[in-house]
């Protein structure tokens, strides 16, 4: 069995046990399950069948180099959110022509940087955007590939503060706009149109808008080739010859038990949305793949008597090494490493973070903690680490990959010095 499971009462990965690796390397540490990224990953690809198309991982959900080399690996290419994250991609090993740079602001300095690599698509959030680097394909004597993000309008129906698709949200370029850059960006001639691409949020949990946000773009696909019949009769601009639809990420993951659209289900939903383009299909999953692969594991460092009915149990990990539960709610499953006789009793586990929402997880029925026990915070491989923070002066955890049996160290736990290094 590959992943996080009990045997003899206490949680392995893959087979090493959470306590060595803990023991070993002190807590908070996040743990990652080679295998368990392979089988994402390829769960995803596989489901495409013969269809043209490419997993874009997105670097933004863990880009933590021995992950990002590890999709690389598998032959994933690279969604990067900002010049940094192309940089970490290269130094993984992608090429240029395998990443995109996604990104609602991307700052000029960026963009200077960016438009010379030659990427796969700089994927444009605007028409101000595109005409800043069209100026600098100009300069430089080159031509641009750009996809144009297109705002939907179509509700993700997931937290708030990860829909991306409506019109009130600050992504992408409005319909409207995008309609009329169809027909003018074919004599743009710094600019080489690639793909159209959309992305409606993340933590997805039914295919249905992410149907209809691909319908939305296959349509698009569709007005396009209309310019292009028109202008070839016409004196207009040149033929804009897609490459591929870029259709973003979002596919969420069961945190609590609740079933959620399998992978087939959201591909065939893909595919039965853009099949009629003939286009390739670019997908940016990022939590659907490092999402499961990780747990975060931790220390029972207090307990304390909270009302009749629970303790505080103080782990030494909270918002600052794992941000979701304070940022958005978000559920993750808790459960201690070892397993202690007795009834369950139920906890509050709190970070040790100065802030009351530095709650872990609320309300928790869980064999007896002691301090000084290890638990497991599951399915924390996704927007986990990239997330966290020095807040409190905490160091940034360890990080460890365990694969065929065997666990490293793939990034070492911050020291004092690491963080003032850049102070005077
Ligand atoms: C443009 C874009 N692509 C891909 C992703 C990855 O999303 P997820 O991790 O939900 O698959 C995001 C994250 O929100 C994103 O903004």
């Amino acid at each position: 069995m590959i992943g996080f499971s009990r045997a003899d009462q206490t949680l392995v990965c893959d087979g090493v046990p959470l306590s060595a690796i803990a023991e070993a390397e002190g807590t908070p540490v996040y743990v990652y399950s080679a295998a368990v990224l392979r089988e994402r990953y390829r769960a995803i690809d596989g489901a495409f069948g013969r269809h043209p198309h490419r997993l874009h991982y997105a670097l933004k959900a863990n880009s933590t180099l021995a992950v990002a080399r590890t999709l690389r690996e598998l032959g994933s290419g690279a969604d990067a959110n900002s010049i940094w994250e192309i940089e970490l991609a290269r130094k993984a090993g992608f090429s240029t022509a395998d990443i995109v740079f996604t990104g609602v602001g991307k700052s000029p300095a960026e963009l200077e940087c960016a438009v010379p690599l030659g990427l796969k698509a700089i994927n444009v959030e605007s028409v101000g955007e595109l005409a800043r680097v069209e100026e600098i394909a100009a300069r430089l004597g080159m031509t641009a590939r750009v996809a144009l993000r297109v705002n939907p309008d179509i509700d993700a129906k997931s937290h708030p503060h990860i829909s991306t698709g409506l019109k009130i949200n600050k992504f992408g370029i409005p319909i409207d706009e995008v309609r009329a850059l169809f027909k003018t960006i074919g004599s743009r001639p710094a600019l080489k149109l690639v793909a159209v691409h959309v992305h409606i949020g993340s933590q997805v949990t039914s295919t249905e808008p992410l149907a209809r946000s691909a319908a939305l773009v296959a349509d698009l696909v569709a007005e396009l080739r209309d310019v292009n019949a028109r202008q070839a009769r016409g004196a207009g601009a040149g033929p804009v010859a897609l490459e591929y639809v870029d259709l973003g990420g979002g596919l969420g993951i069961s945190y609590d038990g609740r079933t959620m659209p399998t992978v087939a289900e959201y591909v065939t939903a893909l595919l039965n949305a853009v099949a009629p383009t003939g286009l390739p299909i670019v997908i940016e999953p990022g939590r659907a793949i490092v999402g499961p692969s990780g747990t975060l594991v931790a220390r029972v460092i207090d307990l304390k008597p909270r009302n009749a009915d629970s303790q505080f149990a103080v782990l030494d990990a909270g918002m600052a090494e794992l941000m979701r539960p304070a940022l958005y709610n978000a559920y993750h499953a808790v459960e201690p490493v070892s397993l202690r006789a007795g009834s369950e009793t139920q906890y509050e586990l709190v970070g040790p973070i100065c802030e009351s929402a530095d709650v872990v997880a609320r309300d928790r029925l869980l064999t007896p903690l002691e301090v000084g026990d290890l638990v497991a915070i599951r399915d924390a491989g996704a927007y986990g680490s990239a997330m966290a923070s020095n807040y409190n002066r905490h160091p940034l955890p360890a990080e460890v990959l365990v694969d065929n049996g065997q666990w490293r160290v793939i990034r070492r736990r911050q020291t004092i010095d690491d963080m003032t290094a850049l102070e005077s």
